[in-house]
């Protein structure tokens, strides 16, 4: 069991993050959370969760957003920085800020912690522990870039939300769990619901030349019954 620690900002697509929370916990490890203030207004707006101006109310809140899996969550307001996920000593199996503002993206690569959630990024930077960030913007700016590679070239791995589609996802849920699916593989977290490719199904090969066509996204065939997923993948979609 490892305790991780993930940052929500007020980027969209508080989704990927209660989903992220969710396979963490599953996996039977312990999370620690904390909410900025922006990302308080869009969890409000896209989760129906009101964790309170500062996250302040979080805690109150978790078993009614995570249910039983609650009782693995330690939940922090954003100014809480006397809370352990900002020191060093306080041991962590990865900070993972999801979904990731460009503000607070900016922020961490200046080393300008000015909330808990930059704090807890900061700590993992200076420790050279996991950092993960999930980037979520379009387009992005020169300076968005600049701060990513410069994030990147401090060790962090900046997995932004962009999921893909070669698993030919059929609904909201799948395309969510493509990009998590990538943050827990990364983490080495075992998720039992991966997508994994295994190269074209045979009945995509081009006859003359052997070359594999891309699969037709608009095919009503049946999904693999094994996997769940489509033809080529195993393991249900994530
Ligand atoms: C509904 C909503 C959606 C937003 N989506 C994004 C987004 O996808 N990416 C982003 O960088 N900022 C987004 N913003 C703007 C940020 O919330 C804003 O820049 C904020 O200052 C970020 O603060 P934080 O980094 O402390 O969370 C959004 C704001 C709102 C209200």
């Amino acid at each position: 069991m490892v305790r991780y620690f993930v940052g929500i900002t007020g980027a969209s697509g508080h989704a990927y993050a209660d989903r992220l929370i969710r396979g963490l916990l599953e996996a039977g490890h312990d999370v620690d959370v904390s909410v900025t203030e922006a990302g308080a207004k869009v969890m409000r707006h896209e989760l129906g969760i009101d964790p309170g101006a500062r996250g302040e109310k979080l805690s109150g809140e978790l078993t009614r957003w995570l249910g039983p899996l609650a009782a693995r969550v330690r939940a922090f307001a954003s100014d809480a920085v006397e809370a352990p996920p900002s020191s060093g000593t306080s041991l962590t199996g990865g900070v993972i800020v999801c979904p990731c503002s460009m503000g607070t993206l900016a922020r961490v690569a200046v080393g300008f912690s000015s909330n808990l959630v930059e704090r807890a990024a900061d700590v993992a930077l200076k420790e050279r522990r996991t950092l993960i960030v999930v980037p979520r913007e379009a387009p992005y700016s020169e300076l968005h870039l600049e701060n990513m590679l410069r994030l990147a070239r401090l060790g962090a791995t900046v997995l932004p939300a962009s999921p893909g589609f070669y698993h030919r996802p059929r609904s909201v849920d799948e395309l969510v769990g493509h990009v998590v699916g990538k943050v827990l593989d990364r983490l080495g977290v075992e998720h039992a619901r991966a997508v994994r490719w295994q190269g074209l199904p045979d009945d995509q090969q081009d006859a003359g030349t052997g070359r594999r066509l891309p699969p037709d996204p608009l095919s009503d065939a049946p999904r693999d019954p094994q996997s769940g997923g489509a033809p080529g993948m195993t393991g249900a979609p994530a």
